[in-house]
């Protein structure tokens, strides 16, 4: 219902709630069906209180009449009494009515776009990031990245949510609801994303230590650009081309302790236990939200995880600044 729409804009506009992490501010399909829900709710369930006050404040004043001195006794059944408890059953009667039939709407317009999924992309949670592959359909190859989901504008995506560990909950609020990724088990969300555009999710349960800093840039494309980033994504990384310290930074990292742990497709980095590196250097932040992506960022991320994120499983290796430096160096050129 368009109308409820009029009341939410103004609560956002109080509560400070629009923007890019907000559920007040649907930027797809599914997110505009759950923000109508709230809006009948917010309008019911006002009333409600509204009309409890009300009676509350009548109630009072009748006890205050009947007891003042010479008030006429009045003996049970008090008519007026039973009156308004009958009104006051109907209204809640067709308040819960309104409520669950506007839920079953909801929650049917939430299955609907299952028909229509014309992408599958599997994210997996892990403490504390996000890893996503994307199956690109021609010859089988899937495309990882991690931290940073690309959706195309006006289609429908098949999210299969995972976990690597604990219970992760999946929760970009300008798109949809939140969904628990859980150990073992896949579940599954349709986002129509309507509206391009950078949004912000986040772990939407407590998972650990660094649950905080497990956030994910959503960027909502139009098609032809989505499907360019793709393409893209699928390439293997690019080589050092002439560059000596680029060549340098890439033979530290693909022959030390960093390829136990990362991809990097291309060079003899296969480690899965942590990120897929191999665009690295195209992605907004670094290490789940916790800095925007930089050579700065990472030269520091690479000689002390630890400081920049107390807890995280990439651990503190030994390694001099000009190594850290260079790799990078290397991992900035990787767009
Ligand atoms: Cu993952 Cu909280």
């Amino acid at each position: 219902m368009r109308w409820t729409w009029f009341l939410l804009p103004a609560l956002a506009a109080l509560s400070g709630c629009s923007g890019i992490q907000s559920v007040v501010s649907p930027a797809g399909r599914e997110a505009a069906h759950l923000l109508d829900l709230l809006g009948w709710m917010l309008v019911v369930c006002s009333g409600m209180y509204a009309l409890v006050l009300a009676f509350l404040a009548w109630g009072l004043r009748r006890r205050h009449r009947a007891t003042a001195p010479g008030a006429p006794v009045v003996e049970p059944p008090d008519k007026g009494l039973m009156r308004a408890l009958a009104i006051w059953a109907g209204l809640i009667v067709i308040g819960l009515t309104v409520l669950i039939t506007r839920s079953f709407v909801a929650d049917r317009s939430l299955a609907v776009p299952r028909d229509h999924e014309a992408l599958t992309i599997r994210v997996t949670g892990h403490q504390w990031w996000w890893r996503i592959e994307y199956p690109t359909s021609s010859d089988g190859v899937v495309v990882e990245t991690a931290n940073e989901l690309r959706l195309p504008a006006g289609r429908t995506a098949r999210i299969e949510l995972g976990s690597g560990d604990v219970i992760h909950s999946f929760w970009v609020p300008n798109l949809a609801g939140k969904t628990d990724a859980i150990p073992g088990r896949a579940n599954v969300l349709s986002l129509t994303p309507t509206r391009v555009g950078w949004f912000r999710g986040q772990c939407g349960e407590y998972c650990g230590t660094q649950h905080a800093h497990m956030a994910l840039d959503v960027n909502v494309l139009p098609p032809a650009e989505f499907d360019a980033w793709l393409f893209g994504q699928a390439a293997p990384a690019l080589g050092p081309g002439d560059d000596r310290d680029l060549a340098r930074g890439r033979e530290l990292f693909s022959s030390g302790p960093c390829a136990a742990c990362h991809v990097v497709r291309g060079t003899g980095a296969v480690g899965r236990a942590g990120p897929d590196l191999t665009h690295i250097a195209s992605r907004r932040s670094l290490a789940a939200g916790t800095l925007p992506m930089s050579r700065g960022g990472l030269q520091g991320w690479i000689a002390n995880p630890q400081a920049l994120k107390p807890g995280t499983l990439m651990p503190t290796v030994s390694i001099t600044p000009a190594d850290a430096d260079a790799i990078a160096a290397y991992l900035s050129s990787l767009r």
